[in-house]
């Protein structure tokens, strides 16, 4: 059994404000988390790595009440405290921020911020309840016109409204589930600088993600969990990417993105003015067998409005898609299917997956007909045993492959999606984000397996924000900007400045480039928009 994390007198003397003492959590028969123990002190932002499925979010669901630990302790200022509830979790000060954050569209900015104070009947000024919302995002050094509806705020404005109603309520743990999942590289720098700011004001803060290069830059501890059981807590500085990665998936990981340059095969997709009114715009390409073709863009640039467009969920009302020399007609998923186009979601909870359903319910879905037998009974055995290739080969983890989908961890899931659309053995596949939330290892099977893919022949579009990701795994890489096509930039040409300033509108040399980051290093921009 491992020893618990630091104990409570850290190296500097000073207590942990919280403090996890050998958690365990049991589902059914899964031993999410067993004597895991993680303190957070005041003013550090403390990291927590490991692989999907490693029992992160279940140990923040126990620290912020959402659910409770079979056995161990959660100490506050040194003392056990129960945090049975969301309630308990507020009245201690400690708050989480997730991925998809909770914001009332309708509501102001101003009410979302402070609709946690509300019950006690402390605003019957409506003026004043606005003077201090802007109060709060100063603090954060952040401007939002909180009088306006909250609908019409981008996820990182969300993010920065519910870290306020967080610091308003004097939140002294704040904890930050994958913030950045869905962010841009400009707004990851906006929410780092107020993860900045909190730190120095005392906030304990822990932070997960599976980008390493952030949580190296944001870091001042790191642990590692792998299969529910605390692996390490040291300081940043005496961590490496490859002892982190060590840690978390217990082998050595190559992470090195290759492609088999494979010779490409005939013209399969021609895309010709393709256009959605108030959408997108004229975009117009040739992808071929055994291409990957990546689409770069900041959020926003209505890259996913393409790719649904392509797949007739949300169709385009002028232009033409031309399969295989043959002008078709995509108006619905079914369409899009019955051509050989799939798309793989970025979205896991809304277009995804069916919850309930098992993992191999999920994956032989939209390829039923080749699980039915003559006399149309489902052949179980055969959709199991698929599953079961797919669980290995993505390492997808859970008990088994009859498990529902919505047990499963956040990257766990994402690879069921994958699967899925994998099994229905398109000829133009699109993926939109195939490696958001999903860990270092099983990036790397991903990888591989687009490889593989498209040297069979299989055309690919890959929608992503990763632009290391994209760099290395295009072929060609199609730049968009707010719904319009920028450029298309060949990977003997491609390089990161070349696809930032098309993705900004802005000229190449604005950039000061470094390499080895990823962001321009002045963005220039304010903080907020
Ligand atoms: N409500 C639940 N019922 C059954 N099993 C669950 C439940 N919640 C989590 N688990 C299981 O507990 C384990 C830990 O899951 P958890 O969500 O904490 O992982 P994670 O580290 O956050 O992973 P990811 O990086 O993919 O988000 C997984 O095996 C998961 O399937
Ligand atoms: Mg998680």
């Amino acid at each position: 059994m491992p020893e618990p994390a630091m104990s409570r007198q850290a190296t500097d003397g000073q207590m942990p404000v919280l403090e996890m003492v050998n958690i365990s959590k049991q589902f059914g028969g899964t031993q999410a988390l067993k004597d895991v123990s993680l303190p957070l002190y005041a003013g550090e932002v403390h990291a927590l790595l490991g692989e999907n499925g490693a029992g992160k979010s279940t140990l923040i669901k126990i620290m912020t009440g959402i659910q409770q630990q079979d056995t161990g302790e959660i100490l506050l200022d040194g003392k056990p405290v129960k945090v049975g509830s969301s309630q308990d979790a507020q009245r201690l000060g400690v708050a989480a921020i997730y991925q998809e954050p909770m914001i009332f569209p309708d509501l102001s900015v101003a009410e979302n911020i402070f609709i946690g104070h509300r019950k006690r009947g402390v605003f019957v000024d409506y003026r004043k309840m606005q003077r201090e919302a802007d109060e709060v995002l100063g603090r954060l050094g952040v401007s939002l016109d909180v009088g306006s509806p909250a609908r019409g705020l981008t996820l990182a404005e969300q993010q920065t409204v519910e870290i306020a109603k967080a610091i308003s309520l004097d939140v002294r743990v704040l904890i930050m589930d994958e913030p950045t999942a869905s962010l841009s590289a400009h707004e990851v720098r906006t929410l780092f600088r107020i993860v900045d700011t909190l730190r120095s004001q005392g906030v304990a803060i822990c932070f997960i993600s599976h980008r390493m290069e952030e949580v190296f830059e944001i870091a001042d501890r790191v642990t590692i969990l792998r299969d529910g059981q605390w692996v390490s807590t040291q300081p940043r500085s005496e961590v490496t990417p490859a002892s982190a990665i060590r840690g978390m998936v217990g082998r050595e990981v190559v992470e090195l993105f290759t492609r088999t340059r494979a010779p490409q095969g005939d013209v399969r997709l021609s895309v010709n003015n393709l256009s959605r009114e108030g959408v997108f715009y004229d975009i117009s390409f040739d992808l071929r067998a055994g291409e990957v073709l990546g689409f770069a863009g900041l959020v926003g640039a209505h890259r996913t409005d393409v790719g649904l467009a392509l797949f007739g969920i949300a169709p385009a009302d002028s232009g033409e898609i031309v399969l295989n020399g043959e002008a078709v007609s995509v108006t619905s998923p079914r369409d899009a299917m019955k051509l050989g186009i799939a798309y793989s979601t970025e979205d896991r909870r809304q277009l995804g997956l069916v919850l309930p359903m098992s993992i191999a319910s999920n994956i032989s879905l939209p390829s039923l007909p080749r699980y039915l037998s003559n006399f149309g009974f489902l052949r179980t055995e055969a959709e199991n045993a698929t599953a079961e290739q797919y669980r290995e080969h993505l390492r997808i983890r859970t008990p088994n492959v009859e498990t529902a989908t919505g047990k499963l961890s956040g990257g766990n899931q994402q690879k069921v999606v994958i699967s899925k659309w994998l099994e229905t053995h398109p000829k133009v596949l699109i993926l939109d984000e195939p490696t958001r939330g999903i860990d270092v290892g099983a990036k790397v099977e991903v990888h591989h397996l687009i490889d593989e893919l498209a040297a069979q022949g299989m055309a690919i579009i890959m929608i992503s924000s990763d632009l290391p990701e994209v760099l290395a795994m295009s072929d060609r890489v199609l730049v968009m900007r707010e719904g319009r096509q920028m450029a298309i930039y060949d990977h003997t040409e491609v390089t990161p400045q070349k696809v930032l300033s098309a993705a900004m509108g802005q000229a190449e040399d604005l950039f000061d480039f470094k390499p080895g980051t990823l962001d321009p290093a002045h963005d220039g921009t304010e903080a907020s928009a």
